[in-house]
């Protein structure tokens, strides 16, 4: 498959991402229900699944070669041997979306052969998207995003989930509020894609979490390819297109200066 045929598909994508932004909208003027996860703060609502199964029924139809991985696990394909996968969170930002109907966002990714090749995230409320396809540049909305410039650490702005800080029985702990002393202001809104989402635009100059699966971040990553943005785990490593892990992402020189610390002081 050629860049055209990517340009294609993000199209056809970029479609879907928005019918499914406006069955999320009529959502919100209906009752929701929803139901806890793994832990009290961990939500899901049939929204979540909706969307998800959308977007698989839309890929089976048109792409009956394609694998599938969402967030809610909707799909029982084994996605191991096949080369072109649709990476899913159908919103992220589901606390956002349950309490304050703002700052979520709908993330998708196709990855061939391990390279991401279109990175879409969509900011349902604000109608803005983030999309890009390898090698043609990263686009919020029709504007071209810019290669990321430099930042001194004491000029950033990062997004970070405070929760983080309290972990004070792990190695990173000290770092992170080291860091946070050191940068010029700290965000969180809440949705990780969409903070990713704003590094590859400008608007933070980082971001960082502690644990991420691949339908937080396999979008953001062909953002950020196309700008020049750095991404890894904390420690520097490659992040693993399948797994979770942590994940910082940033501009360039500031990514590189934040990792030696890290690594330095591990
Ligand atoms: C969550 C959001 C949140 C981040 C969590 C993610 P979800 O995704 O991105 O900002 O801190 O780690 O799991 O569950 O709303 O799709
Ligand atoms: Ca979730
Ligand atoms: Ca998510
Ligand atoms: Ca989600």
């Amino acid at each position: 498959m050629n860049e055209l045929d990517w340009l294609k598909i993000k199209q056809m994508a970029i479609i879907w991402v928005k019918e499914a932004s406006n069955q999320l909208k009529a959502s919100l003027l209906e009752t929701i229900h929803v139901e806890t996860k793994s832990s009290p703060d961990d939500l899901v609502t049939e929204m979540d699944r909706k969307i998800e199964q959308y977007f698989l029924k839309k890929i089976q139809t048109n792409f009956p070669t394609h694998a599938f991985l969402g967030e809610e696990g909707i799909s029982k394909d084994e996605h191991e041997n096949q080369d072109t996968i649709w990476i899913i969170d159908p919103i992220d930002g589901t606390t956002n979306f349950v309490h304050q109907q703002y700052n979520f966002a709908i993330s998708v990714a196709v990855y061939h052969k391990g390279e991401g090749k279109i990175g879409l995230i969509y900011d349902v409320m604000n109608d803005v998207l983030y999309h890009a396809v390898a090698g043609q540049g990263a686009y919020k909305n029709d504007e071209r995003l810019e290669l990321l410039t430099e930042v001194e650490i004491s000029k950033a702005i990062i997004g970070l989930n405070a929760r983080w800080l309290l972990n004070d029985d792990q190695p990173y702990q000290p770092l992170l509020v080291h860091l946070v002393d050191k940068v010029r202001g700290v965000r969180s809104y809440g949705s990780a894609a969409l903070e990713m989402a704003y590094v590859a635009s400008g608007r933070l100059d980082g971001y960082i979490s502690l644990k991420l699966s691949p339908w937080d971040f396999a979008a953001a990553l062909v953002l950020l390819n196309e700008v020049g943005g750095c991404y890894s785990t904390i420690y520097g490593e490659p992040l693993a297109m399948l797994q979770s892990s942590s994940v910082f992402v940033g501009r360039p020189q500031f990514h590189e200066a934040v990792i030696s610390e890290f690594v330095h002081r591990r």
